[in-house]
Order: structure tokens, then sequence, then C-alpha cells
């Protein structure tokens, strides 16, 4: 079926999923939408977090999509449950997956999970986690300055290394952890500095991956999936500044996005609180 799927996140972190459901679904049309103009979510609060991502969820039926990835760790923590609940269409979220990902790979069941200061305050992790396998020992950290340098386009150098270092010392002190779960889609985006400053007895762990493998599944399962001779034009919106948005996809990703599109979230666009 060659309708597209959504995806979405408060700004570039997102894309960090994009390249990975492009790699495993060749054949798939995506449409992204990256709300960069209200991004941070991390600090804001639930009802803001659900409102804003409603919007951008109400944009993207518009466009008749067969699935959504929610590739936004605080937007999944927030509304993942209400929006399964109330639309048709296939939904996905970033946590479980990243949880998976991170229990196939601990040696030792010591797991750091970092994230927004949101993700971190709803417990979504620990709780997904622990519903796999009760008897890890979780340690948890929120990391605000992350997204707003990550948003900047700094992500290695002096600035990135001093600030990930003085972010993470907390979790340093702990001896045992041997994985580290990259609980924000921004952060695979910085994951050299991370791992350079965690040292490589931590294994880091993004949900890309597994997120794409359980988009796959789904639309194989609901017989969605794309005709295999589909030639797909993915289209990414943003509701910040398209010429900035495109700048800091260039550098970050080094390839040209095309079809970016500026794009505003009208507050007429609600329907739902
Ligand atoms: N990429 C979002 C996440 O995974 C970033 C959240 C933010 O905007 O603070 O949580």
């Amino acid at each position: 079926m060659n309708q597209p799927i959504g995806v979405i996140d408060s700004g570039v972190g997102g894309l960090t999923v994009v390249q990975e459901l492009m790699r495993q679904l060749p054949n798939e049309q995506l449409i992204y939408v990256g709300d960069t103009l209200r991004c941070p979510y991390g600090p804001r609060s639930k009802s803001e977090v659900k409102r804003f991502t409603w919007e951008m969820v109400d944009f993207l039926l518009e466009k008749k999509i067969k699935m959504l990835v929610i590739a936004c760790n605080t937007a999944t923590a927030f509304t993942l449950s209400e929006l399964q609940e109330t639309l048709d269409i296939p939904i996905i979220g970033v946590i479980q997956p990243g949880a998976r990902a991170a229990i196939k790979v601990t040696d030792n069941n010591h797991i750091g999970v970092i994230g927004t200061e949101g993700t971190i305050k709803s417990d979504a992790y620990p709780q997904a986690l622990k519903s796999i396998n009760p008897n890890l020992d979780i340690e948890t950290l929120a990391c605000p300055s992350f997204v707003p340098m990550v948003e900047e386009g700094i992500v290695d150098g002096e600035k990135a290394q001093r600030e990930v270092e003085h972010s993470l010392q907390p979790l340093k002190k702990n001896k045992k952890m041997d994985s580290l779960i990259l609980g924000c889609t921004h952060y695979p985006l910085l994951k050299e500095t991370i791992q350079h400053v965690m040292g490589s007895h931590v294994t880091l762990l993004s949900s890309s991956e597994e997120t794409a493998r359980e988009t796959s599944t789904i639309l194989d399962v609901h017989q969605l999936l794309a005709n295999s001779n589909s030639q797909p034009k993915h289209q990414f919106y943003t509701t910040g500044e398209a010429t900035i948005f495109t700048t800091l996809v260039n550098r970050i990703f080094a390839t040209t996005i095309g079809n970016l599109n500026h794009v505003t979230i009208q507050t007429a666009t609600i329907t739902h609180s």
C-alpha cells in the first residue's frame, strides 16, 4: 500500500530514526515533521507536549498516513497510549524498542538511561525495561543541555565534549553499568562524544534500528507494505525556519534532503486536548 508513513519529533532528532527507516524500508514513503519552532519538548509540561504532538499528528492525518512513528521519546512517554487508543492506524513510539535493544545487549543487567527531563520524570524507560525483566538495575539521568546543543548543530568539538563530560559525571560513578540507552532521538548525534566520555566498556544503544524493524513487522502484519517497485519521494516539514533546518540537516547528516517545506501548524488545527 503506497500511502506514506508519518514520522514526528520536536526537531532534527527524529531524523536518526528516519535514516534507519530509509535503510530498512527503502520502498516506503516518509513524511517527517520536526517541531523546531517549539523545540525542546523536554522541559515542557505533559499537556503542552500532548497538544503539540496532536497538532503534528493532525497535520499528518490530512496527508493520509498509513502508520505513525513517534520518533521522540518525550512525545512517546506522554502521548503514545492516548494516540493508540484514539486512532485506527498503527502507531509506535521509540521507548519499547529502545528498552528491548538494551536488554539484548547487557551482560550484567546494569543499564543506564539518559533522556530529556520529561522522559526521565515520566519513568517510562524503567517501566518498559522492568516489564521485560524485573531484575534489572537501572540508573536514569536527565541531560537537558543536549537537545538545544544538537539543534544548534553542535555535535562534536570542545564545547560538546565539555558539556557531555559535565552532564554525565553522575553516571560515570556507576562502575557496574555496561550499557547506556540514548533515550532521546537527538542523542545519537552526540554518540561519539558520549562514547568517548563513558568509555569503551559501556555499550551505547539507540532505538532507531529496533524501531525500524518493528515498523517493518507491523506493516507486514497489517499488509500495509509498499510495492517493491515504488520510488518513494520523502517529504520533510519543519515548523521553524526552513533554511536553518536544511542547513542543520545537511551539516549533521552530510546529505541533502529534498522536498523540505515550511509548515505552520496552526492552533486552529487542534481538535484534541
Ligand atoms: N528527540 C526528542 C526526544 O527523543 C527531544 C525532546 C526535546 O525536544 O527536548 O525526546
